[in-house]
């Protein structure tokens, strides 16, 4: 396993496998890897001849008041998990080259941006869809693996490649979850074993949801009051939003009927974690 720091070595790198006639796959993380991280490797290496990670936790999607500070970062354990893997190259960019004094542009996905986590997070996405450009820019790839469970942000990726014309396949890959069906994320190792034990509880709405709906519920207000309560009971967690929305626009929706998205963000204690399912045919 190569690891990069400088930019335009990595740029080389993948420019010099593309001349090869070598298919680039490309997974971008922030670190403290997890089983849900190590899913987009595998599937990079089945669908990829090269593949390439990078770990950068990205200033840019962080508003002041948020985690940047406290968000878990083990490179050391990182790149020994990484080496079973038999990745091709890590790429571990630093901010001051990524974000250079005097840097002013910025990639805004409108409306999409907007929703969900946008509301409470109204800087993310700008932040997630400019870094996530600029590593396509130096990385170059064919493929590039998102996961599910961030399910706003893939939506995001995807539009931005396709308005701006990158020359990258989006791929999203299901949420991997823990015994207990909590999905799986770097932040849980900031939960508390209290936080931890109640954090089940917002897949257990989720799967509340899936469950109604299959068995011919048809009445969303009253579903969505059922889900609330029940998030509700668990005292150490405190929801910052539940909704229905159309998994294509993450408009929400007013009626159960086709494919229905139904997402969630809740703090447990100062850690926020998000979740989804999509439902429906
Ligand atoms: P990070 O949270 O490290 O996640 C990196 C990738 O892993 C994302 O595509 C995310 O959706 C995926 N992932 C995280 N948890 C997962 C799970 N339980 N199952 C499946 N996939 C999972 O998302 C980011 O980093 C950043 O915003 C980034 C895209 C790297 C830009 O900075």
């Amino acid at each position: 396993m190569r690891e990069i720091k400088n930019l335009r070595e990595m740029y080389l790198y993948s420019l010099k496998a593309k001349s090869h006639g070598k298919k680039v796959g490309f997974v971008p993380t922030m670190g403290a890897l997890h089983e849900g991280h190590l899913s987009l490797i595998v599937e990079a290496k089945k669908k990829c001849d090269l593949v390439i990670v990078s770990i950068f936790v990205n200033p840019i999607q962080f508003a002041p008041s948020e985690d940047f500070g406290s968000y878990p970062r083990n490179v050391g354990k990182d790149k020994k998990l990484l080496k079973n893997f038999a990745i091709d190259a890590l790429f571990l960019p630093s901010a001051d080259k990524m974000f250079p004094d005097g840097f002013k542009t910025f990639v805004e996905v409108e409306a999409l941006s907007k929703k969900m986590c946008g509301r409470s997070r109204p800087t993310h996405f700008r932040g997630v869809a400019t870094v996530v450009t600029k590593l396509f820019n130096i990385v170059n790839p064919d493929l590039a693996f998102f996961g599910e469970k961030d399910y706003q942000q893939q939506l995001i990726i995807k539009q931005l490649a396709a308005d701006l014309n990158l020359p990258v396949e989006v791929v999203t890959l299901p949420t991997v979850r823990e015994f207990d069906g909590l999905a799986m994320s770097s932040r849980n190792t900031k939960l508390n074993p209290k936080e931890r034990k109640s954090a089940a509880i917002l897949y257990k709405a989720l799967s509340l949801a899936r469950r109604e709906i299959e068995g011919g519920e048809h009445d969303l207000n009253k579903l969505l009051f059922r889900l609330r309560s029940l998030i509700g009971s668990e005292p150490s967690v405190r929801l910052d939003y539940l909704v229905a929305a159309d998994p294509k626009t993450l408009q929400e929706v007013k009626k159960i009927g086709g494919k229905v998205l139904f997402a969630l963000a809740a703090y447990l204690g100062k850690t926020r974690l998000i979740d989804n399912i999509v439902v429906g045919e």
